[in-house]
């Protein structure tokens, strides 16, 4: 299984670089920072964009943030190597400015088809720029710790891995749903199914990825305020208690 999950991650990879994503970002750049951790992961999260010590490294949230992220990993028993870590923009942005709405579209498709490739039960979003990718109109002081299941139309970008013929296309279809036990739970058919299908050679009929997001602040942004830290690491631990409502 995460034999092709990974070879289906080396094409998403290779295809940014063939594509010349963002060619002014990757001028500027040591490397792409694709992604990190288990494609079998059953949590993938996402945050902005690399920093200084990610761009040297080739790895997302190994400086500051990235020690306080495993931290919270530590907290709920889980390591980063069970887990699977990228960013929207996978190049880093010119001292550390945020990422440009043209940006973090160019490389949507490719993060949607991280998502399809490993079909996690719980995607959570780092931060308000991760979170509008998905979430686009909800503010994240409001929702933040709040699952939200929504439904993203297959891509095709990577349609020679797919044997079913649905044609995807860019849109992206949300709906929020509430945060209630029965929505988090009645997301882990489709969601089996959606990852049966994704690992398999998208050998099924769904034409919709369906993923419970948990948006959550930054952990950047929290780092060094007290009660946004405080709010973060209570809302990482529901993560546990989500992911068992889903299984
Ligand atoms: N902040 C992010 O959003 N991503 C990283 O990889 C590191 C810091």
């Amino acid at each position: 299984m995460s034999k092709d999950t990974t070879t289906q991650l080396d094409r998403i990879e290779a295809d940014i670089l063939k594509q010349n994503v963002c060619p002014e970002l990757a001028k500027q750049a040591t490397q792409l920072v694709f992604g990190d951790g288990s494609p079998d992961a059953d949590v993938v999260f996402i945050g902005e964009a690399p920093g200084k010590k990610e761009d040297e490294q080739g790895k997302p949230f190994v400086g500051a943030a990235g020690k306080f992220l495993d931290e919270m990993l530590a907290m709920i028993q889980l390591d980063r190597s069970e887990v699977y870590i990228t960013n929207i923009v996978k190049y880093r942005p010119p001292n550390n400015r945020d990422p440009l709405p043209g940006e973090k579209q160019a490389f949507l498709p490719y993060l949607q088809a991280q998502l399809e490739a490993i079909a996690p039960k719980v995607v959570v979003t780092l931060g308000r720029h991760s979170m509008n990718c998905f979430l686009p109109d909800l503010q994240i002081s409001k929702v933040h710790g709040q699952p939200k299941r929504i439904k993203l139309a297959f891509t095709d970008l990577v349609g020679d891995q797919r044997a079913d013929g649905v044609q995807g296309d860019d849109e992206k279809r949300t709906e929020p749903y509430s945060n209630t036990a029965k929505g988090v739970s009645q997301s882990s058919t489709q969601q089996s199914a959606a990852k049966r299908s994704s690992v398999s050679g998208f050998a099924g009929k769904q034409d919709a990825l369906t993923l419970v997001i948990l948006p959550l602040y930054h952990p950047a942004a929290a780092l060094y305020n007290g009660g946004m830290r405080q709010t973060l690491i209570d809302d990482f631990q529901t993560i546990p208690a989500i992911l068992k409502k889903i299984t």
